[in-house]
């Protein structure tokens, strides 16, 4: 299908969708508005290179442990096999579509040009079943990103893959850099994310009473903690009856680099018996928090620093209020024999001094300058179990209208949740500022609890069509979703 130029964005960002257009204006700045080239142009740097990875994605099998499952990925690898870029320099992804339907690529996180942002029919074509496209573009900032398709469910199968950007001033203080990626996982064991799904909606006509629908509880997500309980809960793609070892020199710091690439988990990392520095949050560098475990929501990025006393100390992540968790075992180099504690201990930690927002303070180089916003709107995240729908002020995507925005602009939104269950909300192409304080941390994803309202800033310096969505890949199918829209 051909690409709607500005004026006219035509989308179906759920691909089960009925294929409407939301209501964007012929003002609207789209994905070939010679403002996004322009933008790009900004972003270049001197002396920088290309770094240009070529990547298939297709039906595999894979192992997890004891098991082989059917799934989809990233170059038969799960997670997809990292991918590493510096700062300021290209990025370019040749990637083969082998799956039997269409997909995209988003990059998650990343401040970077419009029609290269991965959102089906809004900022490009579908990539059909058998078909490639090369994405190509400026890598803005340094951190902990990842990438994902933007398609149905296809985000809940195997296709996900770390994304880290180096800074081009060189690494800092650390002697070991281990992503720890995390996922919940069904696909292959007896469902698929389809499935799933189609019984999610199938329980509207049931009468499931008051109370929890699930009942998976968490008090630190405010009531239900999701709406799927996942037979395997994945890190590094290695279920936790065979945990990953992380080798750390004696005496060694290690930067461990948390992503949820989850689907519908919140997961609570600890390391036993250590605390863990929190120097970094979904990318962006933070006052060094020092914390005995972290709540991770879908789609959000911690980096933590970790000098772990001799020995072998699990490393747990506990989905948040559901049955199981992910492991991995950090490892001193003096440890000779001896063993971990096995899988399936409860670190004392996951209890301990747990990371809140009010403890993340934007370092210097993060901050935002003091601004009185220019447009400040609200969006209440609305929906429910039965019938299952979720959305934004109760209009499912695409019909909630844009959110209206010009460049130059800084942009503060509300978010009222007025439903019953947690929300990791996330905003594509910028990074925005969590609360009004100056010194408030730089995200692009942020988790809302029931009752809660949260508010974020951000200047709109990246023109083009953004998608604002909850990251639980179920909510986002069901409907919530919104735009930010650069009109002129
Ligand atoms: Cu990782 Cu539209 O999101
Ligand atoms: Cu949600």
């Amino acid at each position: 299908m051909a690409l709607a130029g500005a004026g006219a964005v035509a989308l179906t960002g759920c691909s089960s969708g009925s294929g409407s257009t939301p209501a964007s204006t012929s003002r609207a700045v789209g994905p070939e508005d010679p403002a996004v080239a322009r933008a790009e142009k900004r972003r270049a740097v001197k002396g920088s290179t290309v770094t240009r990875y070529a990547l298939t994605a297709a039906a595999a099998t894979v192992e997890l442990g004891s098991r082989e499952v059917a799934t989809w990925a990233y170059g038969a690898a799960i997670p997809g096999k990292e991918m590493r870029v510096t700062a300021g320099d290209t990025l370019e992804v040749a990637l083969s579509n082998d799956l039997p339907e269409a997909t995209s690529i988003h990059w998650h996180g990343l401040a970077i040009r419009n029609d290269m942002d991965g959102v089906p029919d809004l900022t490009q074509p579908q990539i059909g079943a058998g078909k490639s496209f090369t994405y190509r573009f400026t890598v803005p900032d340094p951190g902990t990103y990842w990438f994902h398709p933007h398609m149905g469910l296809q985000l809940d199968r195997g296709l996900y893959c770390p994304l880290i950007v180096e800074e081009r001033s060189g690494a800092g203080a650390y002697d070991v850099d281990q992503v720890l990626i995390l996922d919940d996982w069904l696909d292959g064991t007896g469902t698929t994310p389809d499935e799933t799904l189609a019984s999610l909606k199938a329980m509207e006509g049931m009468d499931m009473g008051s109370g929890s629908m699930s009942g998976m509880q968490s008090d630190l997500l405010g009531g239900d903690a999701g709406d799927v309980s996942y037979p395997l809960h994945l890190l590094n793609g290695r279920p936790s009856e065979d945990r990953p070892t992380i080798a750390v020199p004696a005496g060694g710091r290690a930067r461990l680099r948390l992503i949820n690439a989850g689907s519908d988990t919140a997961y609570r990392v600890a390391v036993t018996g250590q605390k863990m520095t929190v120097t970094h949050a979904d990318g962006f560098e933070v006052e060094p928090a020092e914390v005995d475990t972290v709540l991770i929501g879908m789609g959000e990025r911690y980096d933590v620093i970790v000098e772990p006393s001799s020995g072998s100390w699990p490393i747990v992540a506990l989905a948040e209020g559901k049955p199981g968790a992910a492991e991995a075992v950090l490892v001193t180099s003096d440890v000779r024999g001896g063993s971990a504690p096995a899988p399936g201990s409860r670190p004392p930690a996951l209890d301990g001094r747990l990371l809140a927002y009010s403890d993340l303070v934007a370092a210097e180089s993060s901050r935002l300058d003091r601004r009185a916003p220019n447009v400040d709107e609200q969006l209440v995240l609305t929906g429910s179990m039965t019938p299952y729908a979720w959305s934004f002020d109760s209009k499912p995507y695409p019909e909630r209208p844009p959110v209206e925005i010009s460049e130059g602009q800084r942009v503060r939104l509300r978010f009222e949740n007025r439903s019953d269950m947690w929300h990791p909300i996330h905003v594509h192409g910028h990074t925005f500022r969590l609360g009004r304080a100056d010194t408030g941390p730089r995200k692009d994803t942020v988790n809302v609890l029931p009752g809660e309202t949260v508010e974020v800033d951000f200047d709109a310096v990246n023109p083009g069509q953004w998608m604002i969505h909850c990251h639980n890949t179920y909510h986002l199918e069901g409907g919530m979703a919104a735009l930010v829209s650069y009109v002129r």
